[in-house]
């Protein structure tokens, strides 16, 4: 596979690495931070032999790398985050342009199964009134969101499923929780890269599974492995869809 890297800062290396060890080739990298290792401005001639493009870049620049690779007519992953408010007008121009594209605010293939496990966790022990639920979460100091977009999506899941829970509670309390309300807490300190934990609680036992990660390198897995999916087909897909795919 024939790859660009749109953005060549921390992920689009990762990705790089990645790629070649896979025995694909980088044909394009395109950063206007790069002083000298990669091209400046997305040209068509810039990305001619490209078969996908990976875009790892920055929130503002997304749409308009969107609208430029659509007209070159490339498939297209983007793993830039916060840039959602976006996304029905980034669909509309993929659709008009007949690429594909796969966008996810998390490619690591280890959360995106873990959210599946959640599921049926949060399904079976919803049966048991016995079992209470609850979160947590852990990122380095200076990680300016809080909660998580994962711990975000973990608090729906569990809604979802266990339904004796309404109501997400991310802040400390100054009264006892009800019975209704899911306690998901955030801790911001050190330098972890991301733990999540979702814990299931009984007079009998604890379960607890946890997400750790261990480094970037698995998004880097995950929107590759989008990056050859999408090369074969046109449309606007989260990685979600790419996965059930797999799984299937
Ligand atoms: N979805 C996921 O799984 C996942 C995982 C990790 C990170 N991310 C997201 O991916 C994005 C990049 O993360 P990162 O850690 O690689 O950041 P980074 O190290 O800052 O790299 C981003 C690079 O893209 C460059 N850039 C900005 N505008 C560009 C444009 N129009 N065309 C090409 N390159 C451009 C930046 O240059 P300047 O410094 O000059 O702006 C920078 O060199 C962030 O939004 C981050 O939240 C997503």
């Amino acid at each position: 596979m024939n790859v660009a890297l749109i953005g060549y800062g921390k992920m689009g290396h990762e990705v790089e690495q990645l790629a070649l060890s896979k025995g694909h080739r980088i044909v394009a990298r395109c950063d206007p931070a790069s002083r000298g290792q990669a091209d400046v401005a997305l040209s068509q001639e810039i990305l001619q032999d490209a078969d996908v493009c990976i875009e790892f870049t920055h929130p503002q620049a997304v749409l308009e790398n969107i609208r430029k690779i659509a007209t070159i007519k490339k498939p297209l992953v983007v793993g830039t985050t916060g840039w959602y408010e976006h996304l029905s007008e980034a669909e509309s121009i993929v659709q008009q342009n007949g690429i594909g594209l796969v966008y996810a605010p998390n490619f690591s293939l280890g959360v995106n199964l873990f959210y599946q496990i959640a599921e049926k966790a949060a399904e079976l022990f919803n049966h048991f009134e016995e079992y209470d639920v609850f979160g947590s979460e852990i990122h380095h100091r200076q990680k300016v969101d809080s909660p998580s977009g994962t711990a975000k999506k973990l608090s729906e899941i569990v809604l979802k499923k266990f339904t004796r829970k309404k109501r997400v509670i991310n802040q400390p309390l100054s009264r006892a929780i009800t019975a209704e309300e899911l306690h998901l807490v955030s801790i911001r300190a050190g330098q972890f890269p991301g733990i999540h934990s979702l814990t299931f609680d009984s007079p009998a036992d604890t379960i607890e599974l946890t997400h750790t990660v261990r480094s970037r390198s698995g998004f880097a897995v995950g929107a590759l492995l989008a990056a050859e999916w999408i090369i074969s087909r046109q449309g606007f897909f989260t990685f979600e869809q790419v996965l059930t795919d797999y799984l299937a």
